[in-house]
């Protein structure tokens, strides 16, 4: 079965290539804009590969004819694509549509990596039945590119994610438990949000999840991501647990205070159980996940 992965610099796409390439009966194909910044470089094709460029896109996806191609890349910053409404349209929905009209001549299953924040926080956690009400403009291009996928007439599944968190070869790139680690070891007073509660997803389940989604031609929308339920804040004290790092330095603040640009939906969280029977998903604890950040640091 050949694979073909969209946005594989990406923290997605680095963990699905590392996946994939252990895997005998799988042909991967890592494509990303620029150069390819993961380490490993055997084992798997590589193209460079703007999906902004719609020539580019069809030249690449008739080259290759993937079995399956699982889009991980997009625009994902929400705040930039609140301030650059234009550049998250052409990244996060023209580049998918580029993609469904570069598969309209034979029939690859496509497999679209969505987001919590299509829904508005009021009533989580939520099901895949759940009515979607994107707040940002950020949220909104996930859900219309959605939409372009589940249109397309192609066999396709939806794995909508929430808080991605782990390493990648860019070591200068940060996540949540670098930041709280490395402030808290410094010394360094941190302002971690109070308000907001999500279910923290280990990119290596994440990934998975997409190995069987591909495997299993899985069909419709999923919802994958850690099963607890906590706030931001928590995430940073079970950090400074698993450190033993002083936790004076973390100071709650609120949404409200914070006002970023985009708005986020204060509490999402996942219902996983259709994750569960139909793609075998077994997410890693919180605790489990930080252990294995904290190895991967270490042999970086
Ligand atoms: N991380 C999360 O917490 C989270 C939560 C919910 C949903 N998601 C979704 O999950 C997916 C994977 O997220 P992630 O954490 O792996 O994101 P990421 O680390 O930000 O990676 C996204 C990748 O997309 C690439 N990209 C952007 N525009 C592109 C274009 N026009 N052509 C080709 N590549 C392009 C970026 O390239 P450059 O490296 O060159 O910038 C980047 O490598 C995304 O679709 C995201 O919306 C993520």
């Amino acid at each position: 079965m050949k694979i073909l992965i969209t946005g594989s610099n990406g923290l997605l796409g680095q963990k699905l290539v590392y996946l994939l390439k252990t895997k005998s009966n799988i042909e991967c194909i890592a494509t990303a804009r620029g150069e390819n910044r993961i380490n490993d470089k055997d084992g798997y094709i590589f193209e460079t590969l703007d999906l902004t460029n719609r020539e580019n896109v069809i030249s690449t996806i008739n080259k290759h004819r993937p079995d399956c191609i699982i889009h991980t890349a997009a625009m994902t910053n929400v705040d930039e694509c609140e301030l650059n409404p234009e550049q998250c349209r052409l990244n996060n929905i023209t580049a998918t549509s580029n993609i469904v009209e570069a598969c309209k001549n034979y029939n690859p299953h496509l497999i679209y990596i969505s987001t919590d924040f299509v829904f508005d926080g009021e009533a989580g956690p939520y099901t895949e039945e759940d009515i979607p009400n994107p707040l940002s403009i950020y949220a909104k291009s996930k859900l219309e590119a959605e939409k372009i996928i589940s249109e397309s007439g192609h066999p396709f599944s939806i794995l909508r994610t929430m808080i991605v968190y782990g390493i990648t070869d860019d070591v200068q790139r940060s996540n949540i438990i670098l930041w709280t680690k490395n402030s808290l070891e410094q010394g360094k007073d941190i302002r971690v949000i109070n308000d907001q509660f999500r279910g923290p997803t280990l990119a290596e389940d994440l990934a998975l999840a997409c190995y069987e989604a591909a495997t299993r031609r899985a069909t419709g929308i999923y919802h994958v991501s850690g099963r607890e339920v906590i706030s931001i804040i928590e995430i940073a004290y079970k950090v400074a647990d698993y450190f033993r790092l002083d936790k004076k330095y973390i100071h709650p603040v609120s949404t409200a205070e914070l006002n970023q640009p985009a708005k986020r939906p204060l509490k999402t969280g996942f219902i996983i159980s259709k994750a569960e029977r139909d793609l075998d998903y077994h997410p890693r604890s919180i605790d489990e996940g930080i252990r294995i950040v904290n190895e991967q640091m270490n042999t970086k």
